[in-house]
Protein backbone atom coordinates (compact mmCIF):
# COMPACT_ATOMS: atom_id res chain seq x y z
CA UNK A 1 0.00 0.00 0.00
CA UNK A 2 2.79 2.29 1.23
CA UNK A 3 4.79 1.39 -1.78
CA UNK A 4 2.20 2.11 -4.61
CA UNK A 5 1.37 5.57 -2.92
CA UNK A 6 5.57 6.11 -2.97
CA UNK A 7 4.82 5.29 -6.37
CA UNK A 8 1.98 7.18 -7.22
CA UNK A 9 3.81 10.08 -6.19
CA UNK A 10 7.08 9.84 -7.72
CA UNK A 11 5.10 9.18 -11.40
CA UNK A 12 3.20 12.83 -10.70
CA UNK A 13 6.68 14.17 -9.40
CA UNK A 14 8.37 13.45 -12.68
CA UNK A 15 5.27 13.83 -14.60
CA UNK A 16 5.01 17.08 -13.39
CA UNK A 17 8.52 17.88 -13.84
CA UNK A 18 8.72 16.80 -17.45
CA UNK A 19 4.82 18.21 -18.62
CA UNK A 20 6.67 21.55 -17.13
CA UNK A 21 9.77 21.22 -19.56
CA UNK A 22 6.98 19.71 -22.10
CA UNK A 23 8.46 16.88 -22.52
CA UNK A 24 5.32 14.84 -21.72
CA UNK A 25 1.52 15.79 -22.44
CA UNK A 26 -0.87 15.90 -19.29
CA UNK A 27 -3.02 13.22 -22.04
CA UNK A 28 0.30 11.07 -21.86
CA UNK A 29 0.25 11.27 -18.16
CA UNK A 30 -3.51 10.66 -17.07
CA UNK A 31 -2.28 7.38 -19.73
CA UNK A 32 0.64 6.51 -17.95
CA UNK A 33 -1.57 6.79 -14.67
CA UNK A 34 -4.16 4.58 -15.55
CA UNK A 35 -1.97 1.83 -17.03
CA UNK A 36 -0.01 1.75 -13.06
CA UNK A 37 -3.69 1.77 -11.75
CA UNK A 38 -4.84 -1.32 -13.61
CA UNK A 39 -1.12 -2.79 -13.68
CA UNK A 40 -1.70 -2.41 -9.27
CA UNK A 41 -5.03 -4.16 -9.88
CA UNK A 42 -3.84 -6.76 -11.58
CA UNK A 43 -1.20 -7.52 -8.80
CA UNK A 44 -3.47 -7.59 -6.55
CA UNK A 45 -5.57 -10.07 -8.27
CA UNK A 46 -2.85 -12.04 -8.60
CA UNK A 47 -2.12 -12.01 -4.82
CA UNK A 48 -5.63 -12.75 -4.16
CA UNK A 49 -5.70 -15.68 -6.39
CA UNK A 50 -2.29 -16.91 -4.73
CA UNK A 51 -3.90 -16.87 -1.20
CA UNK A 52 -7.46 -18.27 -2.76
CA UNK A 53 -5.12 -20.84 -4.15
CA UNK A 54 -3.29 -22.07 -1.04
CA UNK A 55 -6.16 -22.42 0.89
CA UNK A 56 -8.09 -24.43 -1.86
CA UNK A 57 -4.61 -26.77 -2.74
CA UNK A 58 -5.36 -26.87 1.23
CA UNK A 59 -8.92 -27.75 1.59
CA UNK A 60 -8.42 -30.59 -1.95
CA UNK A 61 -5.27 -32.56 -0.02
CA UNK A 62 -7.62 -32.79 3.37
CA UNK A 63 -10.19 -34.15 0.63
CA UNK A 64 -8.42 -36.32 -1.05
CA UNK A 65 -6.44 -37.67 2.50
CA UNK A 66 -10.31 -38.75 3.38
CA UNK A 67 -11.44 -40.17 0.52
CA UNK A 68 -8.38 -41.86 0.21
CA UNK A 69 -8.63 -43.26 4.14
CA UNK A 70 -12.29 -44.46 3.47
CA UNK A 71 -11.59 -46.15 0.80
CA UNK A 72 -8.02 -47.40 1.56
CA UNK A 73 -7.75 -48.26 4.85
CA UNK A 74 -10.14 -50.29 6.87
CA UNK A 75 -12.12 -47.91 9.26
CA UNK A 76 -14.55 -48.85 11.62
CA UNK A 77 -18.29 -47.61 11.42
CA UNK A 78 -19.74 -46.41 14.07
CA UNK A 79 -22.87 -45.34 14.52
CA UNK A 80 -23.59 -44.21 17.90
CA UNK A 81 -21.71 -42.81 21.02
CA UNK A 82 -22.58 -42.21 24.84
CA UNK A 83 -19.08 -40.40 25.27
CA UNK A 84 -16.68 -37.74 24.00
CA UNK A 85 -13.21 -38.03 25.67
CA UNK A 86 -10.42 -35.04 24.68
CA UNK A 87 -6.96 -35.73 26.28
CA UNK A 88 -4.87 -32.45 25.53
CA UNK A 89 -6.22 -31.95 22.22
CA UNK A 90 -4.58 -28.73 20.72
CA UNK A 91 -4.67 -27.41 17.25
CA UNK A 92 -2.98 -24.60 15.29
CA UNK A 93 -3.34 -23.34 12.05
CA UNK A 94 -0.37 -21.35 11.75
CA UNK A 95 2.77 -23.01 13.90
CA UNK A 96 3.49 -21.51 17.25
CA UNK A 97 -0.45 -19.87 17.38
CA UNK A 98 -2.15 -22.91 19.23
CA UNK A 99 -5.52 -21.92 19.57
CA UNK A 100 -6.70 -24.05 22.56
CA UNK A 101 -5.80 -26.81 24.57
CA UNK A 102 -8.41 -28.77 26.13
CA UNK A 103 -9.22 -31.89 28.26
CA UNK A 104 -12.61 -32.72 29.13
CA UNK A 105 -15.23 -35.26 28.39
CA UNK A 106 -18.38 -34.81 26.75
CA UNK A 107 -21.50 -37.55 27.83
CA UNK A 108 -25.15 -38.24 26.82
CA UNK A 109 -28.17 -36.08 28.71
CA UNK A 110 -25.80 -33.31 29.09
CA UNK A 111 -26.17 -29.80 27.14
CA UNK A 112 -22.49 -28.17 26.98
CA UNK A 113 -22.28 -24.36 25.73
CA UNK A 114 -18.96 -23.31 24.58
CA UNK A 115 -17.93 -19.95 24.85
CA UNK A 116 -14.74 -17.32 24.07
CA UNK A 117 -14.40 -14.47 22.30
CA UNK A 118 -14.19 -14.13 18.67
CA UNK A 119 -11.51 -16.16 16.95
CA UNK A 120 -10.85 -18.22 19.45
CA UNK A 121 -11.83 -21.58 18.03
CA UNK A 122 -15.18 -22.19 19.24
CA UNK A 123 -15.96 -23.33 15.20
CA UNK A 124 -12.53 -24.70 14.69
CA UNK A 125 -13.11 -26.98 17.93
CA UNK A 126 -16.45 -28.64 16.28
CA UNK A 127 -14.61 -29.06 12.80
CA UNK A 128 -12.20 -30.92 14.84
CA UNK A 129 -14.87 -33.26 16.46
CA UNK A 130 -16.02 -33.88 13.87
CA UNK A 131 -13.21 -35.23 12.14
CA UNK A 132 -12.64 -32.39 9.26
CA UNK A 133 -8.74 -31.78 11.02
CA UNK A 134 -7.62 -35.19 11.80
CA UNK A 135 -4.73 -35.30 10.85
CA UNK A 136 -3.64 -32.25 12.37
CA UNK A 137 -4.34 -32.05 16.10
CA UNK A 138 -1.82 -32.78 19.01
CA UNK A 139 -3.55 -34.91 21.62
CA UNK A 140 -6.37 -37.62 21.80
CA UNK A 141 -9.78 -37.84 21.14
CA UNK A 142 -12.24 -41.29 22.25
CA UNK A 143 -15.52 -41.86 21.03
CA UNK A 144 -16.25 -44.77 23.64
CA UNK A 145 -12.65 -45.43 24.22
CA UNK A 146 -12.22 -45.73 20.37
CA UNK A 147 -9.69 -43.11 18.60
CA UNK A 148 -11.20 -41.06 16.18
CA UNK A 149 -8.38 -41.69 13.83
CA UNK A 150 -9.57 -44.96 13.20
CA UNK A 151 -13.35 -44.07 12.59
CA UNK A 152 -14.24 -44.11 9.37
CA UNK A 153 -15.60 -40.19 9.46
CA UNK A 154 -17.85 -39.89 6.43
CA UNK A 155 -20.21 -42.89 8.45
CA UNK A 156 -19.48 -40.86 11.76
CA UNK A 157 -21.56 -37.90 10.64
CA UNK A 158 -24.04 -39.50 8.35
CA UNK A 159 -25.07 -40.76 11.69
CA UNK A 160 -23.69 -39.85 15.13
CA UNK A 161 -22.99 -36.62 14.33
CA UNK A 162 -25.61 -33.27 13.42
CA UNK A 163 -24.54 -29.53 13.02
CA UNK A 164 -25.92 -26.66 12.58
CA UNK A 165 -22.80 -24.72 11.17
CA UNK A 166 -22.47 -20.97 11.59
CA UNK A 167 -23.39 -19.96 8.63
CA UNK A 168 -26.52 -22.24 7.81
CA UNK A 169 -25.50 -24.51 4.84
CA UNK A 170 -28.88 -24.65 2.36
CA UNK A 171 -28.35 -27.41 -0.47
CA UNK A 172 -29.89 -27.42 -3.72
CA UNK A 173 -33.31 -28.90 -3.23
CA UNK A 174 -36.31 -28.75 -2.00
CA UNK A 175 -37.28 -27.27 1.26
CA UNK A 176 -38.87 -30.44 2.53
CA UNK A 177 -35.43 -32.20 1.17
CA UNK A 178 -33.41 -29.67 3.34
CA UNK A 179 -35.24 -29.72 6.03
CA UNK A 180 -35.54 -34.11 6.42
CA UNK A 181 -32.43 -35.03 4.77
CA UNK A 182 -30.93 -36.30 8.43
CA UNK A 183 -34.36 -37.93 10.05
CA UNK A 184 -36.54 -40.86 9.66
CA UNK A 185 -39.92 -40.34 8.71
CA UNK A 186 -41.62 -40.77 12.00
CA UNK A 187 -39.92 -37.56 12.94
CA UNK A 188 -42.31 -35.75 10.71
CA UNK A 189 -45.38 -34.94 13.53
CA UNK A 190 -42.15 -33.76 15.58
CA UNK A 191 -41.56 -31.71 11.91
CA UNK A 192 -44.83 -30.08 11.86
CA UNK A 193 -44.87 -28.77 15.58
CA UNK A 194 -41.53 -27.27 15.19
CA UNK A 195 -42.51 -25.41 11.92
CA UNK A 196 -45.14 -24.08 13.74
CA UNK A 197 -43.60 -22.67 17.35
CA UNK A 198 -40.90 -21.56 15.11
CA UNK A 199 -43.12 -19.33 12.94
CA UNK A 200 -42.11 -20.84 9.63
CA UNK A 201 -45.04 -23.29 8.83
CA UNK A 202 -47.70 -20.41 7.50
CA UNK A 203 -44.46 -18.92 5.50
CA UNK A 204 -43.76 -21.76 3.34
CA UNK A 205 -46.99 -22.84 2.72
CA UNK A 206 -47.43 -19.78 1.28
CA UNK A 207 -45.09 -20.23 -1.38
CA UNK A 208 -46.19 -21.21 -4.03
CA UNK A 209 -44.95 -24.69 -4.40
CA UNK A 210 -45.31 -24.97 -0.51
CA UNK A 211 -42.81 -27.68 0.71
CA UNK A 212 -41.36 -28.37 -2.40
CA UNK A 213 -40.18 -25.09 -3.36
CA UNK A 214 -36.30 -25.45 -4.77
CA UNK A 215 -33.87 -23.54 -2.52
CA UNK A 216 -30.31 -23.55 -3.28
CA UNK A 217 -26.96 -22.28 -0.88
CA UNK A 218 -27.71 -19.40 -2.58
CA UNK A 219 -31.31 -18.73 -2.28
CA UNK A 220 -32.96 -15.65 -2.02
CA UNK A 221 -36.58 -16.46 -1.05
CA UNK A 222 -35.76 -16.99 2.47
CA UNK A 223 -34.32 -14.39 5.22
CA UNK A 224 -31.29 -14.99 6.98
CA UNK A 225 -33.69 -15.62 10.42
CA UNK A 226 -35.58 -18.49 8.41
CA UNK A 227 -32.54 -19.99 6.69
CA UNK A 228 -30.98 -20.17 10.35
CA UNK A 229 -34.67 -21.82 11.25
CA UNK A 230 -34.41 -24.33 8.83
CA UNK A 231 -31.05 -25.71 9.74
CA UNK A 232 -31.73 -25.37 13.80
CA UNK A 233 -34.76 -28.24 12.96
CA UNK A 234 -33.09 -29.98 10.75
CA UNK A 235 -30.45 -30.37 13.36
CA UNK A 236 -33.24 -30.49 15.97
CA UNK A 237 -35.43 -33.52 14.55
CA UNK A 238 -31.84 -35.57 13.26
CA UNK A 239 -31.31 -38.88 14.76
CA UNK A 240 -27.86 -38.35 15.55
CA UNK A 241 -26.24 -39.12 19.48
CA UNK A 242 -24.55 -35.14 19.15
CA UNK A 243 -26.35 -32.54 18.34
CA UNK A 244 -23.93 -29.35 17.95
CA UNK A 245 -25.53 -25.79 17.41
CA UNK A 246 -22.71 -23.20 16.08
CA UNK A 247 -24.10 -19.87 16.99
CA UNK A 248 -27.93 -20.61 16.63
CA UNK A 249 -29.48 -17.21 17.67
CA UNK A 250 -27.60 -14.64 15.86
CA UNK A 251 -30.44 -14.01 13.64
CA UNK A 252 -33.20 -15.33 15.28
CA UNK A 253 -35.96 -13.10 16.72
CA UNK A 254 -36.89 -12.98 20.69
CA UNK A 255 -39.74 -15.53 20.46
CA UNK A 256 -37.17 -17.87 18.55
CA UNK A 257 -34.75 -17.73 20.94
CA UNK A 258 -36.86 -18.98 24.08
CA UNK A 259 -38.97 -21.44 21.15
CA UNK A 260 -35.14 -22.82 21.31
CA UNK A 261 -34.02 -23.02 24.69
CA UNK A 262 -37.32 -24.92 25.30
CA UNK A 263 -36.54 -27.73 22.48
CA UNK A 264 -33.46 -27.79 23.78
CA UNK A 265 -34.36 -28.75 27.41
CA UNK A 266 -36.70 -31.77 26.12
CA UNK A 267 -33.76 -33.50 24.16
CA UNK A 268 -33.47 -36.80 26.39
CA UNK A 269 -30.53 -39.01 25.16
CA UNK A 270 -27.79 -36.63 23.66
CA UNK A 271 -24.89 -35.03 23.56
CA UNK A 272 -25.88 -31.50 23.00
CA UNK A 273 -23.20 -28.51 22.35
CA UNK A 274 -24.27 -24.85 22.23
CA UNK A 275 -21.57 -22.38 20.92
CA UNK A 276 -22.97 -19.10 21.66
CA UNK A 277 -22.25 -15.77 23.35
CA UNK A 278 -25.34 -15.34 25.01
CA UNK A 279 -26.54 -16.16 28.37
CA UNK A 280 -29.27 -18.81 27.79
CA UNK A 281 -31.24 -18.33 30.39
CA UNK A 282 -34.19 -21.01 30.19
CA UNK A 283 -31.90 -23.37 30.39
CA UNK A 284 -28.91 -21.81 32.28
CA UNK A 285 -29.22 -24.75 35.39
CA UNK A 286 -28.66 -27.63 32.90
CA UNK A 287 -25.84 -26.27 31.25
CA UNK A 288 -21.87 -27.32 31.94
CA UNK A 289 -19.73 -24.17 30.35
CA UNK A 290 -16.82 -24.49 28.52
CA UNK A 291 -14.32 -21.73 27.86
CA UNK A 292 -12.56 -22.50 24.88
CA UNK A 293 -8.39 -20.83 25.33
CA UNK A 294 -4.62 -21.70 25.16
CA UNK A 295 -4.11 -24.06 28.26
CA UNK A 296 -2.39 -21.11 30.16
CA UNK A 297 -5.76 -19.11 30.21
CA UNK A 298 -8.38 -22.31 30.32
CA UNK A 299 -10.41 -21.87 33.05
CA UNK A 300 -12.44 -25.10 31.82
N1 LIG B 1 -8.93 -22.33 7.35
C1 LIG B 1 -8.27 -21.49 8.16
N2 LIG B 1 -6.94 -21.23 7.95
C2 LIG B 1 -6.26 -20.41 8.76
N3 LIG B 1 -6.78 -19.78 9.84
C3 LIG B 1 -8.09 -19.99 10.09
C4 LIG B 1 -8.90 -20.85 9.28
N4 LIG B 1 -10.15 -20.88 9.78
C5 LIG B 1 -10.14 -20.07 10.86
N5 LIG B 1 -8.92 -19.54 11.05
C6 LIG B 1 -8.49 -18.64 12.13
O1 LIG B 1 -8.56 -19.38 13.36
C7 LIG B 1 -9.10 -18.58 14.39
C8 LIG B 1 -10.29 -19.30 15.01
O2 LIG B 1 -11.36 -19.32 14.09
P1 LIG B 1 -12.80 -19.87 14.48
O3 LIG B 1 -13.71 -19.65 13.34
O4 LIG B 1 -12.65 -21.26 14.97
O5 LIG B 1 -13.16 -18.90 15.72
P2 LIG B 1 -14.49 -18.78 16.56
O6 LIG B 1 -14.13 -18.90 18.01
O7 LIG B 1 -15.52 -19.71 16.04
O8 LIG B 1 -14.90 -17.26 16.27
P3 LIG B 1 -16.36 -16.58 16.18
O9 LIG B 1 -16.83 -16.33 17.60
O10 LIG B 1 -16.08 -15.30 15.49
O11 LIG B 1 -17.26 -17.47 15.40
C9 LIG B 1 -9.44 -17.24 13.77
O12 LIG B 1 -8.44 -16.32 14.11
C10 LIG B 1 -9.47 -17.49 12.28
O13 LIG B 1 -9.03 -16.38 11.57
MG1 LIG C 1 -17.30 -19.49 15.02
Amino acid sequence: MIISVLTQVFIFYIGGLLILNKKLSIGILIIILNYYSSLLDSIQILIEFGKEYLSAEASYDRLKKSVKDSFLRKKITKKSVKKIEFQNVSFEYEKNHKLFDISMTLEKNRIYQLSGNNGKGKSTFIFLMCGLFKDEYHGVILYDSLEQKELNIEKMNEYMISICEQDPYLFDGTINENLCCKTKKEKRADLRRLLIDFGLFDKINSLDNKFETQISSLNTILSGGEKQKIAIIRTLISDGDVLIFDEPLSALDKKSKIVFQEEISKIKDKIVIIISHEELKKIKKNIVLIKLAPKEENEI
